[in-house]
Order: structure tokens, then C-alpha cells, then sequence
């Protein structure tokens, strides 16, 4: 009997971020094994990932640790493309992130791809309600249910 295999939610293959202006031209020295403070030395550009690929599959709690520096934040902002890969592929519920239109950008993000930034991600001119509810108004979900809906989501639980 043969079982399917899920396929991945998300797809990293071979992601290399170098930030700076000449990003692609430096990538050959790093995979040839320079190193991050040689490369910041040597060319103004810093290596923020290198060779990077997983898998998540759908149902999964996927945690990614490491140092500060480390590129924890630059990874995931590759996920919504909030950042441009120096290499490699995104692929998302099958759907290579690179290759989506402006358009089709918008709805990913508005529908597929959400983050909670690690600082300043409130909007302060709002109520604590229409900032849990920022989301759901950015999909376009009418007034009261996604105040109702972000209600049930801060509800205590006890
Ligand atoms: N826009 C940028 N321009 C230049 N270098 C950057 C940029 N963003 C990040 N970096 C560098 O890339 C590397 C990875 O940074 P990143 O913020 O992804 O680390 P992190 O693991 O999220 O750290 P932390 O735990 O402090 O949040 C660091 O050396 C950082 O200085
Ligand atoms: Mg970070």
C-alpha cells in the first residue's frame, strides 16, 4: 500500500542573502568559504545567509535559532518577500515567491504569508482592538465581524 507524502508549506532551497549593491558578484567568495567579518573587510558587504534550506510542512511549529546577527529576521522576511534573495528559491504552498506579480504579491500577503515584527509592529493611533483586528480589515473583512473575531482571539482563557 502506498501512502503520499505531504509537500512542504514552505521551501527553502540554497538561499544566500549578501547585503550590499554588488551582492551578486561576492557570492562566488562566499561559497567558496570566506567569511562573514573577511567579506565585511574586504568588500563594505555583509553576509546575512548562506546556503540555507528547509522544509515545513503543513501542522508544523518550526522554531529558527540562533545568535543575534545571525539572520533569524532575514530569513523570515525572505518568506513574504520583504527581501530579494542574492540566491535561491521560495516556494510557498507550491508557488516560487520570486515570480508573483505586484498583484499577486498583495493577496499572498494579505492571505497566505502573515509575521509579527519583533519591534515597533503596533500601530499607536489605534485601539488595542483595531490593532488585533489590523489584519482581518486588511482583508477586507467588514467591521463588526472581524472586531467580534479578534475579540475571541484575546479572550482570557480562564
Ligand atoms: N538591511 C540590512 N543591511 C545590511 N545588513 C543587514 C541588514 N539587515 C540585516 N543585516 C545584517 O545581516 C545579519 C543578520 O541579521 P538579522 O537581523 O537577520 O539577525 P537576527 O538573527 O534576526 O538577530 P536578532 O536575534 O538580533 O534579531 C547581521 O549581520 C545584520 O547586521
Ligand atoms: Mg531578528
Amino acid at each position: 500500500m502506498s501512502t503520499t507524502q505531504p509537500q512542504p508549506m514552505i521551501q527553502i532551497k540554497n538561499l544566500y542573502k549578501i547585503f550590499g549593491p554588488k551582492d551578486k558578484s561576492f557570492l562566488q567568495a562566499v561559497k567558496d568559504g570566506e567569511s562573514k567579518d573577511d567579506l565585511l573587510a574586504r568588500t563594505g558587504h555583509t553576509l546575512g545567509l548562506k546556503d540555507i534550506n528547509l522544509d515545513v510542512y503543513p501542522g508544523e511549529i518550526f522554531v529558527i535559532m540562533g545568535l543575534s546577527g545571525s539572520g533569524k529576521s532575514t530569513l523570515i522576511r525572505h518568506f513574504n518577500r520583504l527581501i530579494d534573495p542574492s540566491e535561491g528559491e521560495i516556494i510557498v504552498d507550491g508557488s516560487d515567491v520570486m515570480k508573483l506579480s505586484d498583484k499577486e504579491l498583495r493577496e499572498f500577503r494579505r492571505h497566505k504569508m502573515s509575521m509579527v515584527f519583533q519591534r515597533f509592529g503596533l500601530l499607536p493611533h489605534k485601539t488595542v482592538i483595531d490593532n488585533v483586528a489590523y489584519g482581518l480589515q486588511i482583508q477586507g473583512m467588514e467591521k463588526a465581524k472581524r472586531l467580534d473575531t479578534a475579540k475571541s482571539w484575546i479572550k482570557p482563557l480562564v
